[in-house]
């Protein structure tokens, strides 16, 4: 068996939303000290609504992967749901992560945890 799903392999090859938002209200950034990934999230909210999300990911291909269907996770979708976004739901929708793998969707989380905190802590 392949060890990364298809999923993860399109994500990683065809990123979705990378790049800066220049006019951001809330990034995030992480990082994973033992694999010196680091992650960094933009979000717009306008109205409690995530209008528009982009990344910038320096790490693994698992971690690109995570940044770009997190972020297609809650795009458009209402402040309250992106909160609640977990890293499992993040890997669930790439068809799964191998377990030692499972951290770098965790840095998605994070990043987008952090994003939110810091336009909480902007408003
Ligand atoms: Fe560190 Fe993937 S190996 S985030």
């Amino acid at each position: 068996m392949a060890l990364y799903s298809e999923k993860v392999m399109d994500h990683f090859r065809n990123p979705r939303n990378v790049g800066v938002i220049e006019d951001a209200n809330g990034i995030g950034e992480v990082g994973n000290a033992k694999c010196g990934d680091i992650m960094k999230m933009y979000l717009k909210i306008e109205d409690d609504i995530i209008k528009d999300v982009k990344f910038e990911t320096f790490g693994c291909g698992s971690a690109i992967a995570s940044s770009s269907m997190a972020t297609e996770l809650i795009k458009g979708k209402p402040l309250e749901e992106a909160k609640k976004l977990t890293n499992q739901a993040v890997a669930e929708a790439l068809d799964g992560l191998p377990d030692y793998k499972m951290h770098c969707s965790v840095l998605a989380q994070e990043a987008i945890e952090a994003a939110i905190e810091d336009y909480n802590k902007r408003k």
